[in-house]
């Protein structure tokens, strides 16, 4: 059973899907032995420590950012993926619950947009949050009550925000990037050896435990010498990464609670996927790393969460998983290119649904996640 998935690897032509379909299914549940797990770090051949800049971030900058100091990080990457860096869990214990809650409470807020605003009047979509933290405490147990707009949520746009139909960014579609995001991703970038590194649009994903995220590439911004940042808050993932075409053969590994991936140089442009949510096993599903007390500095960007704001941040959690990729959109010094929309013919983000799932329904925001249990 342990060999099932490598044999599946060597299939060749159509391995990548193979593969997705292998860790999707849910019955029988999965065989992980073959999941690369960097927290338990140097286990096999395929995985090596990976140097990073140590310099380039003082200690006391990435203590204000919630992070550890850039020499305490545990960075790795992976033979054959030049370019992928994988760090495990940077963050100072007590600063991911603040970006729980950011992702939440204050990223779903207008101006940005979200999955909701595409079939919803922007009156509805205001103040998610609150909305359902009051369907929350109202909620009666044992009765079955309508979804919350929280638990609709699917993404959130930051910046310059996607397009999902024309898989285009434009000039016109943009807003203030969150800039204690900035500061954080500046400092990955830095450490990765991409000083010149700007946060320009961002892109959030909310997983439940059955969601999936279909074979992709992100392409659509317009300079691939930066880097593309993606951090993973709560459950834990399993991660696919591939090759230059959509068919070559693909890596599994988890993405934790506080993991950050880096995927740059010839690694920027590989095809990847979610094909699965892995709840933690312990006994209140919440990370460990989410429930230790604060280590984060009195001048730090990240602030204390709330005791009322972390019991929702927690319920939500316990069943889910928060993505956030950061991404630069423009050369340094470019601007969009007049008139242009740079279609390729590569399935990028927004076709990923056709890889995910057999359900057939839907418009564009649920097209990009899948929950194989079908939403409502
Ligand atoms: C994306 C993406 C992966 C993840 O948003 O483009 O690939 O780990 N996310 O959720
Ligand atoms: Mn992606």
């Amino acid at each position: 059973m342990a060999k099932m998935a490598a044999s599946i690897v060597e299939h060749g032509e159509d391995a990548f899907r193979k593969l997705f379909k292998f860790y999707k299914r849910r019955n029988p549940p999965p065989d992980l032995s073959d999941v690369i797990d960097f927290s338990k770090g140097v286990i096999n051949g395929k995985v090596f420590c990976r140097e990073l800049n140590t310099g380039s971030v003082s200690e006391a900058a990435a203590r204000r950012a919630g992070l550890h100091p850039v020499e305490d990080w545990k960075a790795f990457g992976l033979h054959g993926y030049p370019g992928f860096i994988f760090i495990s869990n940077p963050f100072l214990s007590g600063s991911q619950q603040y970006w729980v809650k950011q992702c939440l409470k204050v990223y779903p807020r207008k101006p940005n947009i979200c999955n909701l605003d595409l079939h919803m009047s922007a009156e509805e979509t205001q103040n998610i949050w609150e909305k359902s933290t009051a369907q929350i405490s109202q909620k009666r147990s044992g009765k079955r009550e309508p979804k919350t707009l929280l638990e609709k949520l699917r993404w959130v746009t930051l910046g310059y925000h996607y397009n999902w139909e024309t898989k285009t960014y434009s000039a016109d579609q943009h807003t203030p990037f969150p800039s204690e995001l900035h500061t954080v991703a500046q400092h990955v970038a830095s450490a990765c050896s991409f000083p010149d590194f700007t946060a320009e649009a961002g892109i959030l994903n909310y997983y439940h435990f059955d969601s999936s995220l279909g074979i992709h590439v992100d392409e659509s911004e317009l300079d691939h010498t930066q880097p593309l940042l993606s951090f993973s808050f709560g459950q834990s993932a399993i991660f696919l990464l591939g090759g230059l075409r959509r068919e070559d053969p693909a890596t599994a590994m988890f993405m934790h609670s506080g993991d950050i991936m880096v995927m740059s140089g010839p690694s920027r442009l590989l095809y990847h996927a979610v094909p699965k949510i892995v709840i933690n096993p312990g006994a209140d599903l919440v990370p460990q790393c989410l429930l230790q007390r604060s280590d984060v500095p009195e001048d730090s960007v990240v602030r204390r969460v709330s005791e009322q704001d972390w019991d929702v941040c927690t319920k939500y959690i316990q069943t889910s998983r928060i993505n956030v990729t950061v991404r630069q959109v423009l050369g340094k010094g470019v601007a969009f290119p007049v008139g242009s929309a740079d279609r390729s013919t590569a399935p990028s983000l927004n076709d990923a649904y056709h890889e995910s799932s057999s359900e057939g329904e839907g418009g564009v925001d649920e097209k990009r996640m899948r929950s194989s249990s079908g939403d409502s």
